[in-house]
């Protein structure tokens, strides 16, 4: 196993071991301070995260906004308080040592007033930012404007050539390095596009080569790469290590630090990862992102898998079509106005099937379908579209958007959820069953790596220490 020499990453030098950021609340001040006091990288995520009052205790977020601009609202300058309380903690855990980054999700809504509102009131305390989720073209400038440095994390070559080319030239300097994310092996979202086979993994290799490629093309042959996605054991990327075809190189670990004494998961979540299985973890497209994400194959997610089996194709009229086509014929969706759906008639034994096991409620979809829900199903989705907060620039869940630009005609999309909610809800009750749990595909390691024997769990410099041995 090749020794892992000190990298400079915004500024300071450092292992080259950097927590992935995480949210909701997921890394934290305490996680980010303690990965930088150990000499690496911590990031604390600036997604909703929590904001404590002076003795440690959590504020906790109860919005008294009638509508959901206003809840938005409410929402965003929680956000940037409880960025900058948790950017405190990283820097006061850390003892100044290590590098602090922040996370942040470019398709999160007002996304750039929360950079500005966090990197404003914590000069010094934050060095870098890191970036995902969408194209964020303005990072580069909002980094720059508070002289820190930029991570876009990308998941292909392609998509850094264009941040480039259209905004990051301008802002060569504060380039702090590009992170890769192997979108169909890192926990959260996945930045898969439609180039791109959700079932066909690619080689990392391959991708971070190319990416090294276009860095070096640009005049960028020193900017360090970050690979993320199915890093475990160290010894399985040797040859990843003072490789001159991929330049310097950094390791970022999103799933493994989970289980770390300093990672603020809930007890639940933590005795989970000790007993996961291959497999356990799947990739899917649920998001009301409308991103790939990888997370546990639990109850949550099974219940909006069974809920897209219960789902029929409808028409706009009865008419059968060109000759040849199934017959059609109408379905009573209920309600009050008695409302109905042209469906195949080759369709109606299943519908019919449905309402008579319970799930009687039918409710269409922006795709032309209808889907089967119990009663009391439909009713917490409307109770989540109705509390909705604003949290995305877009939201095919309730139809919110930043700009307020959907289509009175459009439908909210009830194949999907909503996200603040069920990772609020994860990170500080722990029911890993019933709630959205993102995981890497690695996952299942923990069930085999005797690192993790008798439910052993880490310190977050033990975990670094094995990592530079290798293991
Ligand atoms: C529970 C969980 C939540 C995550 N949330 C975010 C996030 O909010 N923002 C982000 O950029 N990446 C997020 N990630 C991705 C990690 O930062 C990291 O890049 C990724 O997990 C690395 O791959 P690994 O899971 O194989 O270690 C998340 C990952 C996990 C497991
Ligand atoms: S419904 Fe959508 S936009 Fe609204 S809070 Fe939930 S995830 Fe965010």
């Amino acid at each position: 196993m090749k020794q892992l020499k000190p990298l400079v990453l915004s500024g300071r030098s450092v292992l080259p071991l950097i927590e992935g950021g995480k949210g909701i609340s997921v890394t934290n001040g305490a996680s980010a301070g303690a990965w930088a006091a150990a000499g690496g990288v911590g990031t604390f995520s600036s997604v909703f995260g929590d904001l404590y009052d002076e003795n440690g205790n959590l504020i906790p977020l109860i919005f008294n906004g009638k509508t959901r601009k206003e809840r938005h609202d409410e929402l965003i300058e929680y956000a940037i308080k409880a960025g900058v309380c948790q950017a405190k903690i990283a820097h006061d855990v850390s003892g100044g040592n290590g590098c602090i980054h922040m996370n942040i999700l470019w398709g999160i809504s007002s996304v750039e007033a929360i950079l500005h509102g966090v990197l404003e009131q914590t000069k010094g305390l934050v060095h870098g930012v890191t970036c995902g989720a969408g194209m964020p073209f303005k990072l580069a400038e909002i980094a720059a404007n508070y002289g820190v440095y930029y991570y876009p994390i990308v998941s292909s070559s392609r998509a850094f050539n264009l941040l480039w080319l259209r905004a990051y030239k301008k802002h060569r300097e504060w380039l702090g390095g590009v992170v890769y994310e192997d979108p169909w092996k890192a926990g959260g979202h996945n930045g898969i596009s439609n180039k791109e086979d959700p079932e066909v993994a690619e080689s990392p290799y391959e991708r971070v080569r190319m990416l090294r490629e276009t860095l070096s093309q640009h005049g960028m042959a020193d900017v360090p790469i970050i690979m993320a996605g199915g890093v475990w054991f160290l010894r399985e990327w040797s040859d990843w290590i003072d490789n001159s075809a991929l330049g310097p190189i950094a390791f970022q670990f999103g799933t493994r630090p989970l289980l770390t004494v300093e990672s603020p998961i809930p007890s639940t979540w933590k005795n989970k990862l000790l007993d996961m299985h291959e497999g356990d973890v799947i990739l899917n497209h649920f998001s009301p992102t409308g991103f790939y994400s990888s997370s546990f194959n639990n109850a949550f997610l099974q219940n909006l898998q069974n809920l897209s089996q219960r789902q029929i194709k409808v028409y706009a009229d009865e008419e059968g079509g060109p000759e040849g086509m199934a017959p059609r014929t109408t379905l009573s969706m209920g309600g009050a106005r008695e409302r109905y759906a042209y469906i195949d008639l080759s369709d109606l034994d299943r519908a019919t099937g449905w309402i008579a096991d319970g799930y009687s409620k039918i409710v269409r979809t922006p795709d032309a379908t209808i889907v089967f829900m119990t009663p009391s199903e439909f009713e917490k989705i409307r109770s989540d579209q109705l509390h909705c907060g604003g949290c995305l620039t877009y939201c095919r869940f309730s139809n919110w958007s930043e700009n307020g630009e959907i289509s009175k005609d459009r439908i909210p999309d009830p194949r999907s959820y909503c996200i603040r909610k069920t990772l609020y809800n994860v990170a500080h009750s722990g029911d890993v069953d019933n709630e959205l749990v993102f995981a890497g595909h690695t996952a299942y390691l923990f069930g085999q790596d005797p690192f993790y024997a008798n439910g052993f769990i880490p310190t977050v410099k033990q975990l670094i220490d094995r990592i530079l041995s290798g293991d």
